[in-house]
């Protein structure tokens, strides 16, 4: 990430009254969630002001870690933990240097890999799988080449992956899910554009 420009989504992240993203959780966890009890160890990469993790924690879910490179999305979502009185462990860290603790039972991460270049989201892609159990799944989301990326995102998307790209790190796990499919976005100054996109879900067999 470029330290000398600063990406929309920061502004949001230091005004408590807007919403970088969206309110709600993004749906393919809610779709998954079936196949976790309530004491999975669960981990979001890049979690932003953090309504992913907040939805884990509002179910029950009370091995919720979450990180995220931006302090002050860091600080968003800790202050809200606080004043609805959320338990979960959110902290600043950059997945291109992160070393896993524990296993995990999800890892997740939507619309952050390809702020990093690709050998580091490829590397940390194969550290998370070392570090997830058996049965455990993989929830990931990357923006590919398949469209250029738009101006919002253009000077930080220095790791688009290519349409496909992320299934062969999976070729050992069994794959839930797969699509690869193009969006429209809209930000505040910014015109609607186009992002191109895969999602995965594997399970560790
Ligand atoms: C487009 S936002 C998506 C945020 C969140 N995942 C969501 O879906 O709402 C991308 C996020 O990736 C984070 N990010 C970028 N580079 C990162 C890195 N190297 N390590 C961890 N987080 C990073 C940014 O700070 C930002 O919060």
């Amino acid at each position: 990430m470029d330290k000398n420009l600063t990406p929309f989504w920061e502004l949001a992240y230091q005004d408590e009254s807007a919403v970088a993203f969206s309110v709600e959780p993004n749906k393919t966890i809610k779709e998954f969630e079936y196949l976790l009890s309530k004491q999975a160890h669960i981990i979001e990469a890049g979690c932003g002001e953090g309504q992913n993790v907040l939805y884990l924690a509002k179910q029950g879910y009370r091995n919720v870690d979450a990180f995220d490179l931006s302090e002050h999305g860091i600080a968003k979502l800790q202050k809200r933990c606080k004043i609805e009185g959320i338990q979960l462990n959110a902290f600043t860290a950059d997945l291109t240097m992160y070393q896993f603790e524990q296993k995990y039972d999800l890892v997740m991460s939507f619309g952050t890999l390809h702020f990093v270049p690709r050998r580091d989201w490829k590397d940390f892609i194969n550290r998370a799988k070392v570090h997830t159990n058996t049965g455990g799944i993989h929830i990931m989301h990357i923006f590919t080449d398949t469209v250029p990326a738009s101006e919002d995102i253009a000077p930080f998307a220095i790791g688009l992956a290519k349409d496909e790209e992320i299934r062969e790190l999976y070729s050992d796990w069994e794959i839930l899910q797969f699509k690869s499919y193009t969006f429209e976005d809209e930000h505040p100054g910014v015109p609607k554009h186009l992002h191109a996109s895969n999602k995965i879900v594997a399970r560790n067999i």
